[in-house]
């Protein structure tokens, strides 16, 4: 199937000179939650804005349903509803008609059943005829995603959802995105928290100083990231690894009370059967053993340094 969205070596570099994007090529597939996880300033707001025809490109090319976004704006616009960070509406219209406007933005006919799902579908529909300001700050999010949803665009932009907003709301963010993505829209979002990218994401996009670094599948990169610790603490403090235990490839706390091994649980052979039988021999005792997962957050981490150290070079 052809992507819903095409991104094809987009540069961006505003006036004044800073490259906030820097040759970014990605396809969307339609259906999917694709998160764009990047530190501030990393040109996620850029990239999103680029796609939504509000910032022009420097160099390269989006199309959306396969339309240019220069060339077939209205038809490309048309097909993305964008939701941006900051909230801005209209504090003494009414929630019902803030959302019919935006329909009109588009210049799609009326349709109330479609605006009254869109209200449903965000628990707003017992307070369409509130006034905006009336309104707490996790029901104006909704009004800002209700009113992205108005015109039935088949991609939905969210950038940065949670930014600010409380635990609860948080999650109930993340529910909602899900129950869209079930609605058939595909949605990408932007975000600096890595939980909101792996609890959320179908792919999680690495973006740091204009690069894109990374696009993997969230199922295989975390398989990708099957490598664990294995931490023993020792009965007694150790002055140096025994020679017995030389080819384990162990590391030495600085207290000397603990031995830590690094494996990979999708191996064939961990190595760790075999260890703790060489640490028995030894006379070593131990008092704890414990393993650890390597992280989304180490993997992020390490990516933007070496995306930094690339860049460097
Ligand atoms: N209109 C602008 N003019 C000049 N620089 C900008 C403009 N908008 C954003 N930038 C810069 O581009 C970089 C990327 O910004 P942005 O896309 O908003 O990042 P993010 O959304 O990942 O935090 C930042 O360094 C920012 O200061
Ligand atoms: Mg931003």
């Amino acid at each position: 199937m052809a992507p819903i969205i095409s991104i094809t070596d987009l540069s961006k570099t505003y006036e004044g000179g800073f490259e906030a994007l820097k040759g970014v090529s990605l396809d969307i597939e339609e259906g999917e939650i694709l998160a764009l996880l990047g530190p501030n300033g990393a040109g996620k707001t850029t990239l999103i804005s680029t796609i939504c025809g509000l910032v022009s490109p420097t160099r390269g090319s989006v199309t959306v349903g396969g339309h240019d976004i220069l060339h077939e704006y209205r038809a490309a616009r048309s097909l993305i509803g964008l939701v941006p960070q900051e909230i801005a509406l209209e504090p003494f219209e009414k929630v019902i008609n803030t959302v019919r406007f935006s329909r009109g933005l588009f210049g799609k006919s009326r349709d109330e059943a479609h605006i009254e799902k869109v209200l449903r579908a965000l628990t707003l529909w017992d307070k369409r005829n509130n006034r905006n300001q009336q309104l707490s700050g996790g029901m104006k999010r909704r009004v800002m995603i209700a009113k992205a949803l108005s015109h039935e665009p088949r991609v939905l932009f969210l950038d940065e959802p949670t930014a600010g907003v409380d635990v609860t709301l948080r999650r109930e963010m993340w529910d909602l995105v899900r129950e869209l993505r079930a609605s058939g829209v595909t949605i990408i979002l932007t975000t600096h928290y890595i939980e909101e990218a792996e609890e959320m994401a179908d792919r999680i996009g690495v973006i740091d100083r204009g690069r894109l670094l990374l696009v993997e599948e969230k199922a295989r990169l975390l398989h990708q990231l099957g490598r664990k610790e294995l931490r023993l603490e020792l009965g007694e403090p150790l002055d140096a690894i025994p020679a017995a235990l030389a080819d384990h490839n162990l590391t030495l706390s600085e207290d000397r009370m603990h031995l830590s091994y690094a494996f990979d649980s999708h191996a064939e052979r961990t190595g760790m059967t075999r260890l703790l039988g060489d640490i028995a021999s030894a006379g070593l005792s131990l008092r704890d053993l414990s393993t650890r997962q390597s992280s989304l957050e180490e993997v992020f981490l390490q990516l933007v340094r070496e995306g930094r150290e690339e860049e460097r070079a």
